[in-house]
This record gives C-alpha cells, sequence and structure tokens, in this order.
C-alpha cells in the first residue's frame, strides 16, 4: 500500500512537470499489463495495454476498457475454458484505441461445445465469442474454434477490422452458427481478413457506409446483408475484391418476410469472385427465413449494383445461380459487371425494380 502511494505520488509529479500549467493533469499508468482477469478490471487511465498469455476461468468475462486514444497489443494468446459464462466473453469497449494482436489468439474452445446444433439446440453455447463497442483500429488478431458466432461488431464511430482470420476449420462437420461477423455499426471498413466457418462469413444487420473488401471466406454461407428485421435499415455498403470459396450460398440480402419500416438500399458489389457447392450464388430475398417464398411488402430494397471491376460467381450445386425474390423492390439495379454461371438458370421477381445489364 504503501509502495502503491508512492508510486502514483511520483507519477503526478512526473506528468504535473510535463504538463502545461493550465492543462489539469490525471496520473496515467504508462504501462498496464493484463495477465488475468482482475488485472482487466480496471484499466481507465492506462494508455498503453499489454495483454500477456492467460486464461479466463469457467463464469468469468473480460472487458477491456483503456483511456481514450490507447494503444493495446498482445505479447500471448488468451484461452477461454468451457463457461457457464454467456456472451459476449471477451469485449473491448474502447474510444479510439489502436488495438495489435500480432498474431496471437483468442482461443475459444469451440470444440467442447460443438454438437450440430448451434445456438437452437444441445449444449448451451455463449455468444458472441468476441464483441467490439466503442471505436478504433484493430488489426492481426486469430480468433480460434468460437462456440458459435466469432465476432459482433457494435463499434460507435470510425473503425477498421484488418488482418484478423476467424478459424473454426475444427468445426466442419459438428460448428454452426459459427458467422465470423456480425455487424450493427456504421462507418466501418473490414479488409484483408480471412474466416473459414460454417455460417455467414459476414452478416450486416444495420449499419451505413460499411466497406468490406479483399476478404476471404471459406466454408460457410457467404457475405450477406441481414437478416433485416423490422425498423432495420442498411445502406452505402461496398463489397469489393473478396473471395469466396467452398460455401453454401456466395453472397445475399436476405430480409426477413415480416419485415416492416426496413430498407436496404446503395449496395455495390465490385470484383469479387464467389463459388458455391450448394444453394444460390447470389439471392436477394423477402421471403426470409425461406430463400424463395411469398416475399414481404413492408420493407424496401433498392439499387442493388454490380459495377467497377467484374464480379464472378460459379454455382456448383443445383440451385439458380441468381435468386430474386421481392415483393417491394425499387429503382435500376445496374448489374453490367456481373457473370454468373453453372448450377440452374436464374429466378428472378423483381417487385417493382429493374435491373440492366450482367450476364446471370
Ligand atoms: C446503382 O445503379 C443505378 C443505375 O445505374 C444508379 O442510378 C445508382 O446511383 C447506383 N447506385 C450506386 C450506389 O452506385
Amino acid at each position: 500500500m504503501q509502495y502503491l502511494v508512492a508510486f502514483t505520488t511520483l507519477a503526478c509529479l512526473l506528468t504535473g512537470a510535463l504538463a502545461s500549467p493550465t492543462e489539469t493533469t490525471q496520473a496515467k499508468r504508462a504501462t498496464c499489463t493484463v495477465n488475468s482477469v482482475a488485472s482487466a478490471a480496471d484499466l481507465s487511465d492506462c494508455t498503453s495495454v499489454v495483454i500477456t498469455a492467460f486464461s479466463v476461468p469457467s463464469g468469468e468475462t473480460v472487458t477491456i476498457k483503456a483511456a481514450s486514444g490507447a494503444s493495446i497489443s498482445m505479447t500471448g494468446s488468451v484461452t477461454f475454458s468451457k463457461t457457464t459464462a454467456s456472451g459476449p466473453l471477451w469485449t473491448f469497449d474502447t474510444s479510439n484505441a489502436n488495438f495489435n494482436g500480432n498474431g496471437y489468439s483468442f482461443k475459444g474452445n469451440g470444440d467442447l461445445y460443438w454438437d450440430g446444433e448451434g445456438t437452437s439446440g444441445g449444449v448451451t453455447k455463449p455468444h458472441p465469442f468476441i464483441k467490439f463497442e466503442g471505436y478504433g483500429s484493430f488489426t492481426d488478431l486469430i480468433i480460434k474454434n468460437s462456440p458459435a458466432h466469432a465476432i459482433s461488431v457494435g463499434t460507435t464511430s470510425t473503425s477498421s477490422f484488418t488482418n484478423i482470420l476467424v478459424d473454426n476449420l475444427d468445426g466442419a462437420s459438428l460448428g454452426k452458427n459459427t458467422d465470423g461477423f456480425d455487424v450493427s455499426a456504421s462507418d466501418l471498413t473490414i479488409s484483408g481478413c480471412k474466416v473459414y466457418n460454417q455460417d455467414d462469413c459476414i452478416a450486416i444487420n444495420s449499419g451505413s457506409n460499411i466497406v468490406f473488401e479483399n476478404n476471404f471466406c471459406s466454408g460457410g454461407h457467404g457475405i450477406s446483408i441481414g437478416s433485416i428485421a423490422t425498423g432495420k435499415t442498411v445502406s452505402g455498403v461496398t463489397i469489393s475484391g473478396n473471395q469466396v470459396e467452398e460455401s453454401m450460398y456466395g453472397m445475399r440480402i436476405k430480409v426477413d418476410s415480416d419485415a416492416t419500416s426496413a430498407s436496404v438500399s446503395d449496395v455495390t458489389y465490385s470484383g469479387n469472385t464467389i463459388s458455391t457447392n450448394d444453394k444460390y450464388g447470389f439471392l436477394v430475398t423477402q421471403s426470409y427465413s425461406a430463400d424463395f417464398g411469398t416475399p414481404g411488402t413492408g420493407s424496401t430494397i433498392s439499387d442493388i449494383n454490380f459495377t467497377g471491376s467484374q464480379t464472378k460467381i460459379t454455382v456448383s450445386g443445383s440451385y439458380p445461380r441468381v435468386g430474386v425474390d421481392c415483393g417491394h423492390c425499387s429503382g435500376t439495379w445496374n448489374w453490367a459487371e456481373l457473370v454468373a454461371s453453372g448450377g440452374e438458370s436464374s429466378d428472378i421477381i423483381l417487385g417493382g425494380a429493374k435491373i440492366s445489364g450482367g450476364s446471370y
């Protein structure tokens, strides 16, 4: 205790000496080390946070809430015991953080939960595994074997996610609902990330000004906008330069059939290479949770374009290459840079929209 008081006094003196007289000074710890659940409890005065290797025991969760502008880095991986806690098991609640995972992992031990039933049955699976609140830039991190949904993005200001690997390859037979990124946020870029999983690579549920570019998705359900529920809006999305392989679907816009006051607008696809082995290469539907059913009319989908560089979709299952199941869609959709092949012939119900160009 004595030591702590002495240290704090010294820190105040140093900070005071350097600060201009008009500034109110507050002691900042130079570097805070997170090496246990307890050590993460109060990081509010930490401008630099180092996360070392440690384990999170059952029943515990961690929230990293550092000082504004903090740099946060990892020097080891964090392992999560099979837990009774509900997700998120780890939250970054940051303001203007600069995070570098240095290639270390959050290990969810999903294999201890996976039973083929996902979040709708069987073993209770904490989800999401990792959540981002606040805002910042986040790079060079591995999410390994999430029990269910891997990353939830609920950032509140401009944020970027680069070089993040979601590796749920081990769930190929029993993993389910292992979404890569679930996004309800605006002003966001996700680029150069890789997702190996068994559900959506990304699912954008609400938000505007979102860029998803140069990412790689394998084994899952492709790049999704939605599912969109009542009152939710997605607008201004660019999906470019991504590669999707061995996927159930390629890219989808899915709006709940009963959604009202909901919309999806201004979505641009450019330069994507998509390969699906089961269902639609590209699907726009207002009849979700059906792929193609009786579409709702309480939502609007507008301005869905394939422009810029060519997007190439290859379908190898026996499903239509492209499906559009609109009850209420609008505008002229420029599909000049879409080439879809394989599968069965496309099934298009426009519900008020028009499509120009494209080969599908
Ligand atoms: C989509 O294409 C239509 C038709 O060319 C155009 O009017 C609209 O501005 C485009 N939307 C975007 C977001 O580029």
